[in-house]
């Protein structure tokens, strides 16, 4: 599988408005994820690109998603971080989903770095906390691939990555980040307390609306991916309360700087590898 022509176009696009032909490591930035990007650049060295000036991006639609592209370095590794990310729920298929994924792999990454907001289901979780993706269950129902792409999914999620930036995150932010499995509803709508019940029996830990395509996708591209969830709420039915969207985004905003941190440090270990 190769990158799209509009993913191709977009790298190109990104190597001249930034003066750099690739990047070590891509990063999409989730819900609750975009005000890190400002910390996360070595001093004087980003460069930033509105989405809608670039080929196959779609400007987001959910609060929380900033529609911008930028070219940086941190700790001296090229990064390109999205920042507003396209979600299977605005109805526009798969291929829009999956194209921060083709971006990476045009502009030369070898890691796909995701970020999302996730609701926690295992029991201790708690707001705020970090969780390093292990596995995840597609429950969407759809997949970004067609035709016969066989693609291997058992370590979708590098062990080698995932491990690095566990080792990076614990020694800057001294908490170490747990690992769990992620399912992807379809959403727009958050779940039932049934559904919660069901997903725990099938064991995942966290419960979000993106980042399966991105993983599928980035592996039918040959890229290693390391994904994090932000844990902004308790799974529906678990607290008794309601869910809420701006309760969502103000967790993300309470943690922003841990965020910072620990994408800084995850960003050259994982670029090393
Ligand atoms: N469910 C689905 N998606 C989410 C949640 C949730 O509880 N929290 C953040 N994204």
């Amino acid at each position: 599988m190769s990158p799209t022509p509009d993913a191709l176009a977009a790298a190109e696009a990104v190597a001249a408005a930034s003066g750099r032909a690739s990047h070590e490591v891509t990063l999409v930035l989730g819900s609750g994820w975009s005000e890190v990007v400002a910390g996360l650049a070595d001093p004087g060295s980003e460069v930033t690109i509105p989405m809608a000036g670039l080929p196959g991006f779609t400007a987001p639609s959910a609060a929380g998603h900033r529609g911008t592209v930028t070219s940086c370095l941190v700790d001296g590794v090229a990064l390109l971080a999205i920042a507003g990310r396209t979600h299977l729920y605005e109805g526009l298929g798969p291929e829009p989903v999956v194209h921060p994924a083709h971006v990476a792999a045009a502009t030369g990454s070898r890691v796909l770095a995701l970020t999302n907001a996730a609701g926690g289901l295992r029991n201790g979780m708690a707001v705020g906390d970090l969780v390093l993706l292990r596995d995840h269950l597609n429950l969407t129902g759809r997949s970004p691939l067609t035709g016969p792409l066989f693609v291997d999914l058992v370590d979708a999620y590098s062990p080698a990555l995932r491990a690095a930036a566990a080792d990076a995150i614990a020694g800057t932010t001294s908490a170490r980040p747990a690992e769990g499995v992620y399912a992807q509803m379809p959403g727009p709508q958050y779940e039932t307390p049934a559904e919660i019940h069901m997903l725990r029996t099938l064991g995942a830990d966290l419960v979000g609306m993106s980042t399966v395509p991105e993983t599928v996708a980035a592996r039918g591209l040959g890229l290693n991916v390391v994904a994090m969830s932000l844990v902004t709420n308790l799974a529906a039915g678990v607290t008794g309360q309601p869910l809420d969207h701006t309760e969502v985004l103000a967790a993300g905003a309470a943690g922003a700087a841990r965020l910072t941190t620990a994408l800084r440090a995850l960003v050259p270990a994982v670029a090393r590898l």
